[in-house]
């Protein structure tokens, strides 16, 4: 076990794969090791981390914190069923459309940073849009959350794709020319569409070495993206975390590390449905064991 603050972000772009199972439970299985976890809502559009918890109406909710100029963090900070585990919920209702704003966002994300706890979890929403990235990049320990199927493969490839996108652009913003024809790739809309990233950079470098710099240090440094294969029904499934990997850095230039297999599990939707968090009522079932080499793997 690390000493020390660790903050992790729960991704993978597919809806409906179990981002947020998994945040709940691995929050869950750490603070039965007796770390201080606070679980962190980011989906203010289909907010849902609380039941997963059992908390059934959040009092105080992330809207509360952004809306007003005197609450503290802590005061939106709600204790669960789960000792030592707490939630920062997103189901409000105030902002819910259009979303905290970047100013808004970092002071958000520093406070919770400054939190009293030993681990904050990230849940972030379905999705590859710029907020859904954002969101999912602020922490430095990553974990995409992929299905044994072929869409939840392509929809972590287009995540993945996206964060990088997402960069790039920031370093390239006052190149107008340049913006534009990396807007023009990703929106897949020039012959370079289907190109790896490696060739895009060669053709960048021809026009700002020192960004193109930049911009090669900043993937070299996304070196914490963890693979987390949820609903594993077969020893076959488990391959396709090779078969992706490969793809990811052939295409992305991007190294993912291996985080673990997490197995089918037919009483979860019960546990959801009695809000008791599957991993209190299990805690010796298959997923829970699973959690704990998850854990292990991501050096938590
Ligand atoms: N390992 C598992 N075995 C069985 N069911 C699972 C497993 N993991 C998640 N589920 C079920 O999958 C459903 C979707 O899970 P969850 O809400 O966590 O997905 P999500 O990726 O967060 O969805 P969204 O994109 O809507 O936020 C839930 O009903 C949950 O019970
Ligand atoms: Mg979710």
């Amino acid at each position: 076990m690390h000493q020390g603050k660790r903050a992790l972000s729960v991704g993978g772009g597919k809806g409906g794969i179990g981002k947020s199972c998994f945040s709940a439970n691995i929050g869950i299985a750490l603070s039965r090791q007796g770390r201080r976890v606070v679980l962190v809502d980011t989906d203010i559009e289909a907010p849902n981390l609380h039941t997963f918890v059992g908390i059934t109406y959040p009092q105080r909710t992330l809207d509360d914190y952004l809306n007003s100029m005197v609450m503290g963090i802590e005061e939106i900070v709600l204790p669960t069923p789960v000792p030592r585990l707490r939630l920062i919920s997103s189901a409000g209702s105030g902002l819910s459309l259009s979303g905290p704003n970047y100013p808004q966002r970092q002071r958000f994300f520093r406070a919770v940073m400054g939190l009293d706890a030993d681990t904050i979890i990230f849940d972030v929403a379905a999705g590859a849009r710029m907020r859904v990235i954002d969101y999912f990049s602020i922490a430095p320990i990553m974990v995409i959350i992929l299905e044994p199927i072929p869409t939840a493969l392509e929809n972590a490839y287009g995540f993945l794709k996206n964060l990088l996108y997402r960069h790039l652009l920031r370093i390239f913003y006052t190149d107008k020319p340049t913006h534009r024809m990396i807007l023009d790739v990703l929106g897949e809309k020039s012959s370079r569409a289907g190109q790896s990233v490696e060739a895009l950079l060669a053709v960048l470098d021809r026009r700002s070495h020192e960004k193109t710099e930049t911009f090669s240090s900043f993937i070299a440094s996304l070196n914490h993206i963890y693979v987390v294969i949820n609903r594993v029904r077969s020893k076959e499934q488990e391959e396709i975390i090779d078969r992706f990997a490969r793809v990811v850095k052939r295409y992305l230039m991007l190294n993912l590390r291996f985080g673990g297999f997490l197995p089918f599990e037919p009483d979860m939707d019960k546990s959801i449905i009695a809000r008791t968090p599957f991993i209190m009522q299990f805690p010796d079932s298959p997923y829970a064991k699973a959690m704990e080499s998850i854990i292990l793997n991501l050096q938590l």
